[in-house]
């Protein structure tokens, strides 16, 4: 299993996004764009006019983890504007095969996001309309929180549910991950880790990636040489 890494773009300098996303796109996988409205979450941050100029102006493809009360209305529009992956949240989507199957109709990949609180099993039958399970290891809303160790039994269920479906779709997790917590996400079956503190917030981003990177590889390699 290949592990990705995408870079939160919420702890880059907003003033200088353009200059911080190309301190690590030869060495991540995505950028992940964090679209908060002040309604699902407490947090405003960027919309589509953000999503469009990153797309145009990186090479790195887009990310978007949409944090709002109506993905319904909006996410095929982040698919249309470039948007190489678009993640709903389950609480907040009144017609997620509609709007999954509408993001795939459009080119990008879809996602589904599930909140620290929210059970995993009831989406199970939503995993063929999927590319990407994103599974919450904090509160969203903000970056720099500390990583919820409750979640990860989930994430391993996460995983099982994933194996019995046996089609491609990867597990992501996003909140508090660093390369003290990567490991044990790794271990319960995550391969696509965002990381917004850890990358942007040390002092050579791209390295960081790669470290990232290499402390999740080296944790599954342990766990299968048990
Ligand atoms: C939180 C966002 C995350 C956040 C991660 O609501 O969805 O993507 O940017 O930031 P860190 O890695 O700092 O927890
Ligand atoms: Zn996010």
């Amino acid at each position: 299993m290949d592990m990705q890494i995408s870079p939160s773009m919420l702890a880059a300098d907003f003033a200088r996004l353009a200059d911080n996303v190309a301190m690590v796109a030869d060495v991540a996988d995505w950028l992940h764009v964090d679209v908060m409205d002040g309604h699902f979450v407490p947090n405003i941050t960027v919309g589509l006019p953000v999503v469009e100029a990153m797309h145009k102006n990186t090479g790195l493809p887009l990310d978007c983890h949409l944090m709002i009360a109506d993905p319904d209305r909006w996410a095929p529009d982040y698919a249309a504007a470039g948007a190489a992956n678009v993640t709903i949240h389950a609480e907040a989507a009144s017609a997620p095969v509609r709007t999954l199957r509408e993001i795939r109709s459009l080119g990008a990949r879809a996602g589904l996001a599930i909140n620290p609180g929210t059970a995993v099993e009831p989406y199970s039958d939503l995993l063929p309309e999927i590319d990407m399970l994103l599974v919450m290891t904090v509160e969203p809303g903000f970056g720099g929180q500390h990583f919820l160790d409750l979640v990860l039994p989930k994430l391993a269920r996460a995983r099982e549910l994933i194996s019995r479906h046996g089609g491609e779709v990867w597990l992501q997790v996003d909140g508090g991950v660093s390369e003290d917590t990567i490991g044990r996400c790794a271990e319960a079956g995550a391969d696509v880790f965002v990381a917004g503190t850890a990358v942007f917030g040390a002092s050579d981003p791209a390295a960081a990636v790669e470290y990232l990177r290499r402390t999740a590889q080296a944790a599954v390699t342990r766990q299968a040489a048990r």
